[in-house]
């Protein structure tokens, strides 16, 4: 039997959800009573209803990830609730909480990890709460979060419980009088059997060994090892020796875990020579995807969401829930707009953030969606999924027996070529960054440059269509969510758009994102060289030099 302890705490005022979730440094979350005060603000919102409810809890295995799921469980018995399902050793990958979510009929997760962002004892750490369709709270809940952190004084916790999370087993033990349940569960299994039911496994097993086709992945030390090593090389007969950086780390071998081609250097090295045929990076999480073709091909996400969507029919699952519509963030390139306009569905732009697409799978008006920042997934879960995009991509290859970068070409000669590339410039000094924002938002409001030419350096010009500072009405909920980012959008199609991250855990990131489309695929040439001018004119336009003082970005994409 365990007692319930009521502990006085003060506030903190920092506590706001970021673009997902609360991300700071572990510094920070070490200070006294600073997860629990989150913990119990996330329960406290969620209110009496978790009390004969099951939750789930999972993370990355990062640094101080291990400590914060058994501090979670203890809080979890205090607040009365049912039931806690964890990963063994309090891991599990994000798309796979989302799964466990839903699996379990559970009334919501929480996720620690701070995603992409470096770990260690210096570095980021993050706590993400998910609802019961699996998928991130929205804003008004994480707002809601806020607001109850700012205003708490008290939390509960029950200091006497110690359940051994390193064994998968079931433990029930009294807490006041009423019975806790703590499900410590194998991570990978039911994850990995749900990627059975959703692709034809024994056609992709198949292909693999009949083309002798050349896998290479790296889980960048992230959560992601032993979910490719269970999918890929023991359900899918790929090489051990395929799967790099596998061996989950608490400071991920001192890697960023950002599936790009700045982070993920090493694949993009070995996939140089020509050996493999297509390569993978994913996330510290699990939800982000990188996908490269033979001799490192890079596929942007946006082209992959295009091609992806192309070829959907080719996926069991779909066979069986039909085509609905698609989605991709503000910022993501258009190409998936031209499929959904060919094949004569809808497709919603939404705000950058996963949670945004939530409503829209609920609803079921989309099937897929997915953002520049090599997110990609389906209605399958409310998270994005780096694996179920890698198993996508190769059953589109299994299909039409091509590959990745024949699948790419043929995309752009069918329906053009939207160029992409996103600058980031990080840790600007957040009030400079703001300055530049205000003063982007200034001709925004005096909509002075709408009808006016932008002339680039080298010549090229583009007539302002429409600039605004991107809004969204939730379709499903009405729901308004204002000051999204900065779009000029011109009479050509191409946008350019400038926005500030919400994820970052020091000072301010901008990001500046270039979308150029070009429909006759006999003129694209390089793409750094179609990309240019339109930069050059961003650059001029916001005066992001004389803001930040940066000259040039920290990572381009
Ligand atoms: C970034 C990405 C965004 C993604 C989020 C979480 O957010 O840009 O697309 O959903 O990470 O993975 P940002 O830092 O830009 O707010
Ligand atoms: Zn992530």
């Amino acid at each position: 039997m365990a007692c319930t302890t009521n502990i006085k705490t003060l506030s903190y005022g920092d506590q706001k959800p970021g673009t997902s979730g609360l991300r700071k440094k572990v510094a920070i979350f070490q200070q006294a009573h600073y997860s629990e005060n989150f913990i119990q603000s996330i329960f406290d919102t969620v209110g009496q209803s978790i009390q004969s409810n099951t939750i789930v809890v999972g993370g990355d295995g990062r640094y101080w990830e291990p400590e914060v799921a058994r501090l979670l469980i203890k809080m979890a018995a205090a607040n009365k609730v049912k039931k806690v399902v964890v990963g063994q050793n309090g891991i599990m990958s994000t798309p796979a909480v989302s799964h466990y979510i839903i699996k379990h009929g559970a009334i919501g997760g929480i996720v620690l990890t701070a995603s992409h962002n470096p770990g260690g004892p210096l570095n980021d750490f993050g706590i993400k709460y998910n609802g019961e369709n699996g998928g991130p709270a929205p804003s008004s809940v994480t707002d809601r979060i806020y607001t109850t952190s700012k205003n708490l004084t008290n939390y509960n916790i029950c200091h006497d419980l110690d359940i051994d999370i390193s064994v998968v087993s079931s433990h029930q033990v009294d807490v006041d009088g009423n019975s806790f349940t703590v499900e410590v569960i194998d991570p990978v299994k039911d994850y990995a059997s749900y990627m059975e039911e959703i692709f034809d496994f024994p056609q992709l097993r198949g292909y693999i060994k009949k083309t002798n086709l050349q896998v290479l992945v790296s889980a960048l030390n992230g959560v992601m090892g032993p979910y490719v090593k269970e999918i890929l090389c023991q359900r899918l007969g790929v090489p051990e020796s395929s799967a790099i950086a596998c061996e989950p780390l608490p400071d991920f071998g001192g890697l960023h875990p950002d599936p790009n081609l700045t982070y993920a250097a090493s694949l993009v090295e070995a996939m140089k020579d020509g050996i493999y045929d297509i390569g993978a990076a994913f996330d510290g999480d699990g939800d982000r995807n990188m996908i490269l073709g033979k001799n490192a091909f890079f596929v942007s996400p946006s082209d992959s969401l295009a091609v992806l969507a192309d070829h959907l029919d080719c996926i069991p699952y779909f066979k069986k829930t039909g085509i609905k519509g698609f989605a991709r963030s503000m910022p993501t390139a258009a190409a998936v707009d031209r499929v959904a306009v060919a094949k004569g569905l809808r497709v919603f732009e939404v705000p950058t953030g996963w949670k945004y697409f939530g409503n829209l799978m609920d609803a079921g008006e989309i099937s897929l969606c997915g953002e520049e920042s090599f997110g990609t997934g389906s209605d399958h879960i409310r998270e994005k999924d780096g694996m179920w995009a890698l198993l996508a991509w190769l059953s589109v290859m299994a299909h039409t027996g091509k590959t990745v970068e024949q699948l790419l070409t043929d995309h752009w000669s069918k329906y053009g070529r939207n160029f992409f590339t996103r600058y980031d410039y990080e840790e600007c000094d957040a009030n400079n960054a703001s300055e530049m924002m205000s003063y982007l938002r200034s001709l925004v409001d005096s909509g002075s440059l709408i009808g006016k030419e932008l002339l680039a350096t080298s010549g090229e010009s583009y007539t302002v269509q429409l600039m605004d500072d991107f809004s969204y009405t939730d379709p499903i909920d009405k729901s308004v969510t204002t000051k999204q980012g900065i779009r000029v959008i011109f009479t050509d199609g191409s946008r350019i758009i400038f926005r500030l991250s919400g994820t970052g855990s020091s000072g301010a990131t901008v990001r500046l994102y270039i979308d150029s489309y070009e429909s006759d695929a006999k003129k694209c040439g390089q793409s750094a060289e179609m990309l240019a001018p339109l930069i050059n004119v961003a650059l001029t336009l916001s005066r992001l030099k004389e803001f930040t003082g940066r000259d040039t970005p920290t990572v381009i994409t």
